[in-house]
């Protein structure tokens, strides 16, 4: 017996027209698609009004679909294709990689790509963290980091230090012990009575500036509050895991290096690890390499993922100090680290990854986005002064603004609108942002903009 109604499928093109569905080839796709596969991060009963978009190529800053129509990719396809989509770079490292190795289990074994590319990980990381230890996603990437923080105060002798801290509107993954240290309620909520008891202090997020107050004094004010809360429950507390600089999920939440660095301190005062999640502020992202490094902090486990491979493969990865690696180095084997996936450090996704460290050194990306940025930003002005925008915002290759608008359902009307401009956009509520592949031209840019600013003037 079938329990669940299988989505309609309609047999003819004139039928799906008729309901208002794509017809031609994107229908079929479309149709296959919502018989076959459950969408993430999707209330799939919402494609019965919004259908789904099949792509069937990239090229550049372009998605194309089955139909010939395109879009452009103003968010780098859920943060990832920092160098478009198609590129002949990453890509032919992979295939050199298949004619070499394509996987061997990491336990037992070591290959090339994963020796090269946790050195120069490493070498790019601000201070010494040193031992890189691989998951696939982002929120493997936490999950790693936070069970890492509670076994390395076991291994101390601490084991009462069983619980983590994050900011308010903090997202870290979707996987129930991510979930646990995520601040996003639509995410979050249905799960709770799953997830262990989430900690949260304030989040220095610069839109909450009072009145006559700056970024940097919001930031003061963010710090006193995780001082405070340290000050009394430092002896249960493994971790204070964080986004640096802007919290993403949270509505693209920007705020003062100056709170890393009270932050770190902090932290260190109280015997509570700071665990940076650079998933999304990594790679460029934020202007420098790791977000860190703008603060001047070194924290004392890295999370990497999205940008890693340029959007090719799935690959994450924690970054470590020498002290937290010493803690489990030991005779007895349950003192060690003995988490696993089957595809951990998969040779492929490091040869991807190895290829995208390349891009950065020769082609100078960081300083090129540097110039990139200020061009872009002079691009966005009549967007920034739209009279609906408010609290326009750039940090590196991020734009971000909020739009005013009564409209309940912002978010799908304006990914709606998006597409039929060719652009792919995916508001957080009512903040719009771009997050370009860094390889857009500033013709795609001022396109993504001006056509972005059409959207804002009906909304
Ligand atoms: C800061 C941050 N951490 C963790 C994650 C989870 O990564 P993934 O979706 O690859 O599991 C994300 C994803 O958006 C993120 O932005």
């Amino acid at each position: 017996m079938r329990e669940t109604p299988a989505p309609p499928v309609y047999s003819t093109p004139d039928e799906a027209a008729r309901v208002g569905r794509p017809v031609g080839a994107n229908g079929r796709w479309l149709e296959r698609s919502l018989a076959a596969v459950w969408h993430p991060c999707t209330q799939m009963k919402q494609h019965e009004a919004l259908p789904l978009v099949p792509i069937a190529r990239g090229e550049g800053a372009w998605l194309y679909d089955f139909d010939g129509r395109r879009y452009l990719d103003g968010v780098s396809s859920w943060w990832v294709n920092l160098f478009g989509h198609a590129n002949p770079r990453i890509r032919s490292a992979i295939v050199a990689q298949l004619d070499e190795l394509e996987h061997v289990m990491l336990a037992g074994f070591t290959h090339r790509p994963v020796v090269e590319l946790s050195e120069r990980l490493a070498a790019l990381a601000p201070g010494h963290l040193g031992h890189a230890f691989y998951g696939s996603d982002g929120a493997a990437a936490t999950e790693i980091a936070l069970k890492m923080a509670f076994h390395y105060w076991k291994n101390r002798g601490r084991s009462e230090k069983t619980h983590y801290l994050s900011l308010a509107g903090s997202y870290h993954g979707e996987t129930l012990g991510a979930l646990a240290v995520t601040d996003v309620r639509i995410f979050r909520d249905t799960y709770a009575p799953l997830l262990n008891r989430n900690l949260t202090v304030p989040s220095p997020d610069a839109r909450g500036a009072k009145e006559g107050e700056s970024a940097r004094d919001v930031a003061v004010r963010a710090a006193a509050a995780l001082e405070a809360h340290l000050a009394r429950h430092h002896d249960t507390i493994a971790a204070f895991i964080v986004e640096p600089l802007v919290q993403g999920a949270a509505g693209m939440a920007m705020y003062d290096p100056h709170y890393l660095l009270l932050a770190r301190e902090i932290c260190t005062r109280h015997d509570v690890l700071l665990i940076a999640d650079e998933i999304m502020t990594g790679f460029g992202r934020t202007g420098t390499m790791y977000a860190c490094t703008a603060a001047g902090i070194v924290p004392d486990m890295i999370c990497l993922s999205k940008g890693i491979t340029g959007g090719y493969l799935p690959l994450s990865c924690v970054l470590s100090t020498d002290a937290i690696y010493a803690a489990f180095y030991a005779d007895e084997v349950e003192r060690g680290f003995l988490h696993s996936h089957s595809y951990t450090g998969n040779p492929l996704a490091c040869a991807a990854a190895l290829a995208v460290l390349d891009i950065f050194r020769d082609d100078d990306v960081l300083n090129t986005n540097r110039q990139k940025s200020g061009r872009w930003t002079a691009l966005a002005a009549p967007l920034a002064a739209h009279p609906k925008a408010r609290d326009f915002r750039n940090r590196g290759m991020i734009w971000a603004f909020e739009v005013d608008t009564d409209r309940p359902d912002f978010a799908r009307w304006c990914f709606a609108e998006g597409l039929a401009r060719e652009l792919l956009l995916r508001p957080i509520g009512r903040t719009v942002y771009f997050m370009p592949p860094y390889t857009m031209t500033d013709d795609e840019f001022a396109l993504l903009a001006g056509r972005t600013r059409e959207i804002v003037d009906a909304a």
